[in-house]
C-alpha cells in the first residue's frame, strides 16, 4: 500500500511517518516545500521517498499526486499556529483551504480514488459553553481565530467534496497534542524549553507565559498519528471524529507541573505579547464515537509526555 504524507517535515508528519514506516507493506511518500527544515525526518529519510511540492501550486499537486498514485493520503501541510494567523491571515487562509483544494482537485482531474484524512482542529469549536462539555462532534463550531476559521473551511470542504464528488474523505478534528520535536512556539514545548534553558543557565528565571487560564485537551502526539492512521483504516467515508484523550488541563496547572517534574523554580511573568485578541476558553472532547468505531485509546499519560518534552529540549544541543 502506498501512503502519501502532505506536512512530512511538520510535528505530527514526522510521528506519523515513523509509525506508518514501522507497519508492514507500507510505501510511504512525503511532499515538502524547499525550504522546510528536514531535521524532524532525517532519522528516517533514506526509508521514504520524498517529492518538492508547495501545497498551494495547484499544479505541482497534481504531478506528485499522479506520480505517485496514493491508496491513502494523510493531508497534514497547513499553517497551524494560531497567532500566526492574526498576524498573516491571508498567508494562514491560502495555505490551509486553498492547499486542501488543490489536492481535492488533483483527485478529481486524475480520477485516482484513495482514501484521503483531513486533519481539523478543535479549535474549529472555538467558543464552547459549559453545559456542552465534553465537546461533542455535533456541536456548533463558533471559530475564534483565522486559523480557525479555515479549519471550518477546510473540514466543510471535505464534506462537500463528499457529497458532491463521493471522494473518500475521513475528517478528524484532533485536540491538542504534544511530545517531542514540538516546536517551542506552542505552550507546553515552550514552557519546557524555557525552564532547559535555565537549567543550562542561558536564560534568566523568568517564565513568560500567555493566558494561564484557558483548558486544553492534551493526547501524546505519537497516540494521535495511530489514531490518524485508525480514521482511515476504519473510519465511515465522509463522516467526522474527534481524537482527544477526554481530559481537561488548565494551562496553569501544565506549567506547574513541568516546573515539579524539573524541580526548577522560577519567576512567572506575563508577556502581553502573548496574550490573544480572542483565546479559545476551555476545549475537552468527547471521544466516544471515535473509539468505538476504530478502538482507538489514548496510551500515554501526560505526564510521561511531559517527561519527553523536557527530556527531547535537555538532549537538543
Ligand atoms: N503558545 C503559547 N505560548 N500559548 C500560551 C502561552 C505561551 O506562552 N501561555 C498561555 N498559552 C495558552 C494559549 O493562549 C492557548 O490557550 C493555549 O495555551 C494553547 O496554546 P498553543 O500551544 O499555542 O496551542 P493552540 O491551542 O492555540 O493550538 C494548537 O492546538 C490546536 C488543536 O486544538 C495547535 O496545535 C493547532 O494547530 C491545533 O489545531
Amino acid at each position: 500500500m502506498k501512503v502519501l504524507i502532505t506536512g512530512i517535515t511538520g510535528f505530527a508528519g514526522s510521528h506519523l511517518v515513523d509509525f506508518a514506516l514501522g507497519r508492514k507493506d507500507v510505501e510511504v511518500c512525503g511532499i515538502q516545500r524547499w525550504r522546510s527544515r528536514t531535521e524532524n525526518i532525517e532519522h528516517c529519510l533514506p526509508n521514504f521517498c520524498m517529492y518538492e511540492c508547495d501545497v498551494r501550486d495547484a499544479s505541482s499537486v497534481r504531478d506528485v499526486i499522479e506520480q505517485v498514485k496514493p491508496d491513502w493520503i494523510f493531508h497534514l501541510a497547513a499553517q497551524s499556529f494560531v497567532p500566526t494567523s492574526w498576524r498573516a491571515p491571508t498567508e494562514s487562509l491560502t495555505t490551509n483551504i486553498l492547499g486542501e483544494l488543490n489536492v481535492f482537485e488533483a483527485l478529481k482531474k486524475t480520477g485516482l480514488k484513495p482514501r484521503i484524512q483531513i486533519a481539523g482542529s478543535s479549535e474549529e469549536y472555538g467558543m464552547v459553553y459549559p453545559d456542552e462539555l465534553p465537546i461533542k462532534e455535533t456541536n456548533p463550531l463558533r471559530p475564534l481565530s483565522p486559523y480557525a476559521v479555515s479549519k471550518v473551511a477546510q473540514d466543510l470542504l471535505a464534506y462537500q467534496y463528499f457529497m458532491s464528488f463521493k471522494l473518500d474523505v475521513v475528517r478528524t478534528r484532533g485536540f491538542n497534542h504534544t511530545g517531542p520535536r514540538r516546536p517551542p512556539v506552542f505552550v507546553c514545548s515552550d514552557f519546557a524549553k524555557q525552564i532547559v534553558d535555565v537549567q543550562r543557565g542561558v536564560r534568566d528565571p523568568v517564565m513568560r507565559v500567555g493566558n494561564l487560564d484557558a483548558v486544553r485537551d492534551f493526547t501524546d502526539v505519537r497516540d494521535i498519528v495511530r489514531g490518524y492512521w485508525l480514521a482511515l483504516e476504519k473510519g465511515k467515508p465522509g463522516d467526522v471524529y474527534n481524537i482527544s484523550s477526554g481530559n481537561g488541563w488548565k494551562i496553569s496547572d501544565i506549567l506547574g507541573k513541568l516546573m515539579e517534574l524539573s524541580g526548577v523554580k522560577m519567576k512567572v511573568v506575563r508577556d502581553e505579547a502573548r496574550m490573544r485578541p480572542s483565546d479559545v476558553p476551555i476545549l475537552v472532547g468527547d471521544n466516544s464515537k471515535f473509539r468505538k468505531e476504530t478502538g482507538w485509546e489514548p496510551a500515554i499519560p501526560f505526564e510521561q509526555t511531559l517527561k519527553d518534552l523536557l527530556a527531547f529540549w535537555r538532549e537538543k544541543s
